[in-house]
This record gives structure tokens, C-alpha cells and sequence, in this order.
């Protein structure tokens, strides 16, 4: 949710600006700005849309300073435009801002009695002007700071530039992610470590409540009450081109293909080989909470919460233990029920969404020990948890998430065999014939990924269709769920994932033959030790769900287990995925959708990356 760079160095600071920008732009894309401190002015530049547009203005603009500040912004306060983009220049103060400030209006008021003017309809203006007031008295950036934090209610990350103090930057955070990138004579502020990454992967992380003077050649970081705080400086172990479509025509696609070796490197390290057992060593300084925990919640936003309803199914059934699923912007506000034996689970590609992190908040403060399922390394939601399992995805960075996805649902039922195990629910053999099951998985990915021909053709079936229904049941209705969201995430069109059982109370009667039904049918493989009871029922009952559509006039598109003549006589389009096993059907259901939905935004010429009105990490509330 917005994107903040800033340099100190002796580089050309626009290029530099503009193309952290462009790497930041996942979190935010409706209009963007930079500023840079030249020897006698403050050049600021500002546009409403895209990066390129910022670009166009900066055509031939040739910068000799050496301090600057960008932003790229996911509008909050004020309609996406020209003035109400970042930075915002008010008397000597130049600033750009991430997160919300929840009482921008008082102190507006405040501001408009003291005759100052205000331009922008921003939250952002009005600390500027906070600044602005401290700087005129006399004050050095890092004293103006320290009277402005106690005004401001929300949550915040700025990095803020004077025209007195030509040589430093300064950053602050506050419930905001801001980190620190280490070059050789020059120094880097950023929301996250994909803007500058190419440029350095030694950074400082900084903490909640924490603020940094940013030289040239050095950086100081202090606490909201002004003393000195001892940092330490981390090696990023991703490399830059894992940043770069590397041939594909969109990340998403490039982000689909890498799930076989996401999901890989995720099992790395999480079995014990030589005992055919998963052995998760994040888990193990807990084992006396995790035995007798009575109760689970998993919270999460978006894609992630899908992946944490499948966990449910994985828990409960592995393991025995109670489990419920809730929003993260939900959480919080009902006072959950939470109590000491209990655990709370949250999971987070970025580790950042506001949402997932007040979520994590209650749970600490009703005392519950917490587990993160996160993809970035020192996120504010891995560095406050208890427990951290990185879901060893690499970095996604097209809009809609993928191979995050997939690799949370691995996590999840690694955690669920462990607990199952630990706990007496399973037995060894069970647990071991469960274990090898999912080390097949990456194998199994690879060839689901060989649909995609087929999928793109099913696709241009699909192009003109206003209104999808996904349905599935158990373990795959969730599912249904985030194979409709990606489809209107980047494509746009209306889209309701269903349990297949309930479209007769109710949606049915939106079914007519301008629909378009996705209806997952797999089937499942069982064994002696691991018997599969309920998905030959629920095969007879998806099949009962998919004629109650069909003879509605719904054209079906149904994807099923290998060849599947009974599904392929019934439906418009068929789609086998490899014939797995009940709790792996979900892991491969998702890659033929991510295909489908990517294709049909294709088609329809959206911008599949960048979809409108989205982004990437939703860092306010
Ligand atoms: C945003 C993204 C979604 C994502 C959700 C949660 O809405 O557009 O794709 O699922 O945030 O993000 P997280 O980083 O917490 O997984």
C-alpha cells in the first residue's frame, strides 16, 4: 500500500527513484512523484497514473543534486491526481508518506486556524505542514520529528527531506514497513527491500517506533524518545533476478510455472528423510504447547485466507483439533474467544497487510502464543510471532498471488501431519505414507502445469462471459473460492465461488446460459493405512450439483482426476489434473484456475500484473 524510496548518495537520483518506483509499484500504481534537493531549490515532479507517466514528465530533466524521495501511491485520502499525489512540499519540507492518518481532520483545523493553506486533500499534506512548523523554529529535522510523532494518530511510515539540512534523509516507523539499504557511500530508504535490492542486499530493518537519520556515509537510528538504538545490518539471500520476468510475458505466468520448485524448496528442511517423517525444526521449542493446545485460529486476508480454510480441513482431520478461520479485518472486533491453550495461526505472503498484523496483535494480548506462515523474511509478522515458517516461495510480485498460495498450503499440511503425529491422531504410518505423499508433490505441479494449452483454449470460450460460479465441496470449497478471486481480480468479471451443495438455497436462480460454472470433481487416491471414505460420495454429489446447473442452460467447465469419462460426457470443457490424493487436490485444482483466470484477463486485455484498484501489501486498516 504505497511505495516509499529515497536516496542519499552520489548516483543520479532520478534514475535511481524512478526505477525503485517501478519495483515498488506492486503496492500501489494510481499516481506517483518524485522529489530531489538541488543546490538551491526542490525539484518535485508528480503525475496521476502510472510510473511511465511520471517518466514522460521527466524527459530531459537533468538533476545535479544527490538527495531525493519517491512515491507511488494507492490512494487513501483524496482522489488519485496530480495534487494529491506525493511528495508533498510545504515551506522547506519535502515528504512522502505510507499508512493513514486517523486524526488528520482535527488537526487540519488546527492547521486552517493558523491561516496555513492546504492544497491536497491528503493526510499527508498535513504532516508536512507539522514539519514545516517545527522547522521554522529553529528545529533540526531529527528535534522537528520528535514534537510531530506525538500528534499523529495512525499508523505511518515517511521519509522526509529540508532544504536546511541538504544532507540527510529522514525516515520514521510507525506500524508501517520501512527498512534501511547499506551501499558503499550511499544510503537507501524503502517500504521494501524489491526497490533496491539490485543496488544492495545488506539492510537494516527498522522497528515499530523507530526513526533513522540517513547520511551519505552513515546511519543512526533512534526510538520515539530520541536515544540511540543498536541495529544489525542482514544479508538478503534473494537475488535480483529472481525480480525479473525472466522470458515470460507477466509475472503471474512466470510465478505459476514456479510452483513445482517453490513447493520443493519449501519441504527442504521440513522431513526427516531417514525416518520418512515430517519434522518441522520452527515447531520444535513448542512442543509442549502444540501437544496439548485444545483449540486453533487462523486468520488472514484474501488468497491467504483461503489457504488458511484449507488448513482447517488439514487440521482438523490430521490432527483432531478444533479449528476456525477468520478474516483479519474481522478478528479483532469480536473479541475472540481465546485463551491460553489455545494458538493462534497467521498467515501472510508480504507479512505486512495491517489487517493480519491487528489480528496478531489480539492474539498476543490475550497471552496466545502465535505461529506466522510468511513468505517475507523479517516481516513486522515474522519478527512478532512465536513461531515462523517461511513459506520458501520467493519473491511474488504480480498482484494476484499464486505460488504463495500453493506453498501455504503445503505449510499447512506439514503442520497439520506434524501435530497429528505429536498428538496420537495419526499413526507412524500413516503419518509416513502422508509425508511421502506430498514429497511427489513438486513432480505432480510440473504436470498439472502441462493443461495450460488446453486451459487457454477453454479460456477464449470465456472471454465474453459477464458471470462465473465455482463450486466445490469439502476440502476444495475453498478452493472454489480463490480460483474465483483471481478471475476477478484480473479479469474483472463477477465471480462467486460456492459449496456446490448450496447453490440450491439461493444462487441457483442466477444460473441461465450466459453463466459460466467451474465444477471441481476430482476424485481421490487412498490406500490401506490412509482409506479415502468421503470422496466417493461427494464425486456422486458434485456430479448431482453439476446436472442441477446443466439443466439450467449453465455452460460447465469441470476439472477432474485424469481421464474422467462420466465428467467429460457432462460437461462443455474438461480438465484432468493428476490423480492425487484427497488432502494434495486442492494443491493441484488451484493451478488449472490460477491458468484459467490468467488467460481469460489475457483475452480480455487487462492489465494482469497490475489490476486495477488492487495492490499488492494492503498496509492500512
Ligand atoms: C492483498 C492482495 C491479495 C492478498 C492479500 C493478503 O489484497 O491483493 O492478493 O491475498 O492482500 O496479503 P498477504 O500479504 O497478507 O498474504
Amino acid at each position: 500500500m504505497c511505495g516509499i524510496i529515497g536516496y542519499n548518495g552520489s548516483s543520479d537520483p532520478k534514475e535511481i527513484l524512478i526505477d525503485g518506483l517501478k519495483r515498488l509499484e506492486y503496492r500501489g500504481y494510481d499516481s506517483a512523484g518524485i522529489a530531489i534537493l538541488e543546490k538551491e531549490h526542490v525539484d518535485v515532479y508528480r503525475s496521476k497514473g502510472r510510473i511511465e507517466k511520471l517518466e514522460d514528465k521527466l524527459v530531459g530533466k537533468h538533476f545535479t543534486g544527490s538527495l531525493g524521495i519517491g512515491h507511488t501511491r494507492w490512494a487513501t485520502h483524496g482522489a488519485p491526481n496530480e495534487i494529491n499525489a506525493h511528495p508533498h512540499r510545504v515551506g522547506s519540507v519535502t515528504l512522502v508518506h505510507n499508512g493513514i492518518i486517523e486524526n488528520y481532520l482535527d488537526l487540519k483545523e488546527a492547521l486552517k486556524a493558523q491561516k496555513r493553506k492546504i492544497a491536497s486533500e491528503t493526510d499527508t499534506e498535513i504532516v508536512a505542514h507539522l514539519f514545516d512548523i517545527e522547522i521554522q523554529k529553529g528545529s533540526s529535522l531529527q528535534n522537528a520529528v520528535r514534537a510531530v510523532i506525538p500528534q499523529l494518530k495512525g499508523s505511518y511510515a515517511f521519509v522526509v527531506m529540508s532544504d536546511q539540512e541538504p544532507d540527510v534523509l529522514l525516515g520514521v516507523r510507525h506500524g508501517a514497513p520501512l527498512l534501511v539499504g547499506i551501499g558503499e557511500k550511499e544510503n537507501f530508504l524503502a517500504s521494501d527491500v524489491q526497490a533496491i535490492l539490485h543496488r544492495t542486499n545488506k539492510v537494516i530493518y527498522l522497528n515499530d517506533d523507530e526513526y533513522v537519520i540517513c547520511r551519505k556515509k552513515s546511519v543512526e537510528v533512534f526510538n520515539f524518545n530520541g536515544q540511540p538504538v543498536q541495529f544489525e545490518i542482514k544479508t538478503i539471500q534473494w537475488t535480483p533476478d529472481q525480480m525479473e520476468k525472466g522470458g515470460y510475458r507477466h509475472f503471474m505466468l512466470k510465478e505459476i510455472y514456479e510452483q513445482g520448485q517453490a513447493v520443493a524448496n519449501t519441504l527442504e528442511n521440513k522431513i526427516d528423510l531417514a525416518k520418512g517423517l515430517v519434522s518441522i525444526p520452527e515447531l520444535q521449542k513448542h512442543l509442549d504447547l502444540l501437544k496439548r493446545v485444545k483449540s486453533i485460529s487462523i486468520v488472514a486476508c484474501g488468497t491467504a485466507r483461503h489457504a488458511a480454510l484449507v488448513g482447517k480441513y488439514y487440521i482438523e482431520k490430521f490432527a483432531r483439533v478444533a479449528v476456525d478461520v477468520d478474516f483479519g479485518s474481522e478478528f479483532r472486533y469480536r473479541d475472540p474467544i481465546l485463551d491460553k491453550e489455545s494458538l493462534t495461526i497467521l498467515i501472510s505472503q508480504s507479512g505486512e497487510t495491517a489487517d493480519t498484523l491487528a489480528a496478531q496483535k489480539e492474539a498476543k494480548l490475550k497471552g496466545v502464543k502465535t505461529l506466522a506462515i510468511c513468505n517475507v523474511r523479517e516481516s513486522t509478522l515474522a519478527r512478532e510471532s512465536d513461531m515462523v515458517i517461511y513459506t520458501q516461495a520467493g519473491p511474488e510480485i504480480g498482484v494476484a498471488s499464486t505460488k504463495a498460495f500453493t506453498t501455504q498450503l503445503v505449510v499447512l499440511y506439514l503442520v497439520a501431519l506434524e501435530l497429528g503425529l505429536m498428538r496420537g491422531a495419526l499413526t507412524e504410518a500413516q503419518a509416513r505414507e502422508y509425508t511421502s505423499d506430498v514429497l511427489k508433490l513438486p513432480f505432480l505441479i510440473e504436470n498439472t502445469l502441462s493443461l495450460e494449452q488446453k486451459v487457454e483454449q477453454i479460456s477464449s470460450h470465456l472471454q465474453k462471459k459477464d458471470f462465473f460460479f465455482y463450486l466445490g465441496r469439502d476440502v476444495n470449497y475453498p478452493i472454489a473460492l480463490e480460483g474465483s478471486l483471481k478471475l476477478k481480480e484480473i479479469s474483472y468479471a463477477h465471480a462467486e465461488g460456492y459449496p456446490a451443495g448450496e447453490i440450491k438455497h439461493g444462487p441457483i436462480a442466477l444460473i441461465d446460459k450466459k453463466v459460466a460454472t467451474i465444477v471441481l470433481t476430482p476424485s481421490a487416491t487412498s490406500s490401506e493405512t490412509n482409506p479415502d471414505t468421503t470422496s466417493g460420495i461427494l464425486y456422486e454429489k458434485m456430479m448431482s450439483n453439476l446436472q442441477e446447473v446443466k439443466s439450467r442452460g449453465g455452460m460447465i467447465i469441470s476439472i477432474g482426476s485424469g481421464e474422467d469419462k462420466k465428467l467429460t460426457n457432462e460437461s462443455n470443457f474438461y480438465l484432468g489434473i493428476p490423480k492425487t490424493t484427497w488432502a494434495l487436490n486442492p494443491i493441484l485444482l488451484t493451478i488449472p484456475l490460477q491458468l484459467l483466470a490468467y488467460h481469460v484477463a489475457v483475452g480480455r486485455g487487462t492489465d494482469v500484473d497490475k489490476p486495477r484498484n488492487l495492490a499488492k501489501s494492503v498496509t492500512v486498516e
